[in-house]
């Protein structure tokens, strides 16, 4: 019993700095994205919200990658350059379950 509360607390312990960050970083795409997601402001951008949890795992790692071309790939690439795979997976999670 002892054990598993100890767990429970370090999950707590770790998962809350992990929530800051991921909320500071969301706040950056939202620049750009909208807090919503939808990317209104310019629309070529990219309609994220709701997408494939799949697909924005693989853009995301993509453009970490510099693997896409077009004038604003850079953008991007410089945003999630420094990010990690569960990093990148939280923000796919993240924007796949908002509506
Ligand atoms: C400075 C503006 C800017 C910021 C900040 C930014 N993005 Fe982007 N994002 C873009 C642009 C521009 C594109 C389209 C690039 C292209 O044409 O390939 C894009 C494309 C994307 C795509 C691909 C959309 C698709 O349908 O292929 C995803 C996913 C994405 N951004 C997620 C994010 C996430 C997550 C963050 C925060 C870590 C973020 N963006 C921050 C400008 C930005």
């Amino acid at each position: 019993m002892v054990k598993v509360w100890g767990s429970m607390l370090l999950s707590c312990v770790l998962a809350a700095p992990a929530a800051a960050q991921q909320r500071q970083l969301v706040e950056i795409c939202a620049g750009c994205h909208g807090v919503d997601g939808r990317s209104n402001t310019v629309p070529i951008w990219g309609r994220i919200a709701g997408q494939n949890y799949e697909y924005l795992v693989y853009v995301l790692k993509l453009y970490r990658a510099g693997g896409r071309d077009g004038v604003n790939a850079g953008m991007m690439t410089s945003y999630v350059r420094r990010l990690s795979d569960a990093e990148l997976a939280d923000l796919a999670r993240y924007y796949a379950q908002m509506k």
